[in-house]
């Protein structure tokens, strides 16, 4: 499954329709290089979700935490400065994961999840950015469960 974009607002369009779609407990795993646009697809999403902010991305911050107007949080995971998975566990990871999946709408979205798989969830939707041109993102899904399928076939169906 396959999606491509041709500048950052249909980048941004597509993560608004991904968010709007987003169930408790679902983890979006974004993975890709350098300004492939992880942090673009996340402000789409977060804005789909309906997040009270918009997304920011200050350089040394791990997790920003958004809210909604029904109370719910959707979590945004910068995880570009961790190097192993038990790193992620220690600042907390198992804990956000729960509580994603203890309320309705809580879900997760982490950006450079390669750095720590061991404590990814197996249940995830990867979706894998590159540049195929200056302005071009081919947007690649490899969705893990059942949950995850679901998610990414009603997106490029
Ligand atoms: N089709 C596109 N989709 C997304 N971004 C695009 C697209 N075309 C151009 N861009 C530009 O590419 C850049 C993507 O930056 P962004 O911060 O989203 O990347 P990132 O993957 O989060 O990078 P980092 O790993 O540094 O956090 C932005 O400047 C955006 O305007
Ligand atoms: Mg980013």
């Amino acid at each position: 499954m396959r999606f491509l974009t041709h500048s950052a607002l249909e980048t941004r369009e597509f993560g608004i329709r991904l968010g709007e779609r987003l169930a408790a407990g679902d983890v979006l795993c974004l993975s890709g290089e350098l300004g492939s646009g992880k942090t673009t697809l996340t402000q789409g999403i977060a804005a789909g979700w309906g997040a009270l902010d918009p997304v920011s991305s200050p350089t040394f911050v791990l997790v920003n935490e958004y809210a909604r107007a029904d109370g719910a949080r959707l979590w945004h995971l910068d995880c570009y400065r961790l190097a192993t998975g038990a790193q992620a566990l220690a600042l907390g990871l198992d804990d956000l994961i729960d509580a994603a999946q203890a309320r309705p709408g809580g879900a997760l979205v982490i950006e450079w999840p390669e750095h720590i798989l061991e404590a990814l969830p197996a249940e995830r939707l990867t979706i894998r950015l590159q540049a195929t041109e200056a302005e071009s993102r081919l947007l690649t899904f490899e969705p893990r469960g059942a949950r995850a399928s679901a998610l990414a076939q009603g997106l490029t169906a």
